[in-house]
């Protein structure tokens, strides 16, 4: 999957009499190391937030052999209908990114496009904030927002993914493969007739008769949760992540409807702490967590997290969803092995470029669960 990213959010630029609201983005891979190298046909819109009304529209052409592309739209002389906001898509005029199916294949999406933050000239905004929407719209029609955080805040939350083949910085507040996958893949596996894991939507369904209860561990911006609350109906899910997550998750719960009689909320929890009060003796029948073992070192912790809380609820189904980077992430399944688990079922979704991709990258998605005696273990990573 592609992502738009801004690199310098909306800003409005004067230039002796002439106005501007220039911008500056990149096309990117998940986590930003690199570059989109493909050709692209994109749309720039410069929209009214109130009902969404486009003011100003250009096509922009992202090629291999550039790092970034500039947008400027002329402002001089135009009566906006402030506040206004810049969106960047792919020129199919879509406004919000579709998960889809094709053919009984869960379709991901080829570019998240994204939205950014308001300029207000009323309200002295002339510089967006360095907060970017991101519009997704389920199989059933209904749409959801995800923002994220690029600014400062992640700044003190980068992490150093020590491997020599893969450096790279992560933060923990943009939306990354893995989960924008297991997003896709809940939404596609609830609807059809015939689900690649059947396991897991025989757990959704629980919800018919009991109330759901799901707990997302590592939750970023909360892409997961959120879609399965959008989801799924009567389920509770509680989205968990460092204390440093809580703002942009809240804001996330804050914009959303979840499906009927479900609910989301935020919880902190660092793997390298005890279980906060309340979640200990917690009923859990869904543990979600998605891109959260690339970091080997924390790994050990995840797993002690996950057993604790499975020691409460232990017919748990842990949904793991993995974009495997480095041979090093293998460190998790062997831990989890060596405590009893065993890998259930497991489904592959095509992340990357196009049917013709001579390096196709795979996000895999996985059930495990505390293993019972009779039960034989799949082969994981
Ligand atoms: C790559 S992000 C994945 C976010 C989200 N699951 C997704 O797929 O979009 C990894 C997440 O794990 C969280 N994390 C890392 N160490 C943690 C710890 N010790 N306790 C709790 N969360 C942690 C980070 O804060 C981050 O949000």
């Amino acid at each position: 999957m592609l992502y738009i990213r801004f690199l310098k959010p909306p800003g409005i630029v004067r230039d002796h009499k002439d106005v501007f609201i220039k911008s500056l983005f990149a096309v990117t891979s998940d986590f930003g190391d690199q570059l989109c190298a493909q050709e692209l046909s994109l749309v720039a819109c410069l929209s009214a937030k109130t009902d969404g009304r486009i003011v100003l529209q250009t096509t922009l052409r992202w090629s291999p052999e550039i790092r970034c592309l500039p947008v400027v739209f002329d402002i001089t002389g135009l009566s906006l209908p402030w506040p206004v906001r810049v969106c960047i898509s792919p020129d199919s005029g879509t406004q919000s990114t579709q998960f889809a199916y094709r053919g009984g294949i869960c379709d991901l999406p080829r570019i998240l496009l994204a939205w950014s933050d308001v300029l207000d000239l009323h309200k002295g905004i002339k510089n967006a904030a360095k907060t970017v929407e991101r519009r997704f719209r389920l199989g059933n029609g209904k749409t959801f927002s995800i923002w994220e955080d690029t600014g400062e805040s992640i700044a003190r939350h980068l992490w150093y993914v020590k491997s020599s083949a893969f450096h790279s910085f992560c933060s923990q507040s943009y939306s990354r493969d893995a989960g924008v996958a297991l997003a896709a893949f809940l939404d596609f596996d609830w609807a059809v007739d015939d689900p690649k894991l059947p396991l897991l939507v025989e757990h959704l369904v629980k919800s018919a008769g009991k109330r759901l209860q799901v707990l997302e561990l590592g939750c970023g911006c909360g892409i997961v949760g959120i879609s399965l609350a959008n989801i799924v109906p009567n389920c509770e899910v509680l989205l968990t992540d460092m204390p440093e997550a809580e703002e942009i998750v809240q804001k996330n719960i804050a914009c959303t409807t979840p499906a009927e009689r479900s609910a989301l909320s935020f919880v902190a929890l660092d793997w390298e702490k005890q279980l906060p009060e309340g979640i200990r003796e917690r009923d859990v029948d869904l543990i979600l967590v998605a891109d959260c073992i690339y970091n080997p070192d924390s790994s050990p912790a995840l797993v002690q997290t996950i057993l604790a809380l499975v020691s409460y609820s232990p017919r748990a189904l842990l949904v793991l969803a993995v974009k495997f980077r480095h041979p090093s992430e293998k460190v998790f399944f062997k831990l989890m092995r060596d405590n009893g688990f065993v890998t259930e079922d497991h489904a592959s979704l095509l992340s990357s470029g196009d049917d013709n991709d001579h390096d196709p990258e795979f996000v895999r998605i996985y059930l495990l669960r505390l293993g019972q005696p009779g039960v034989t273990q799949q082969s994981d990573a």
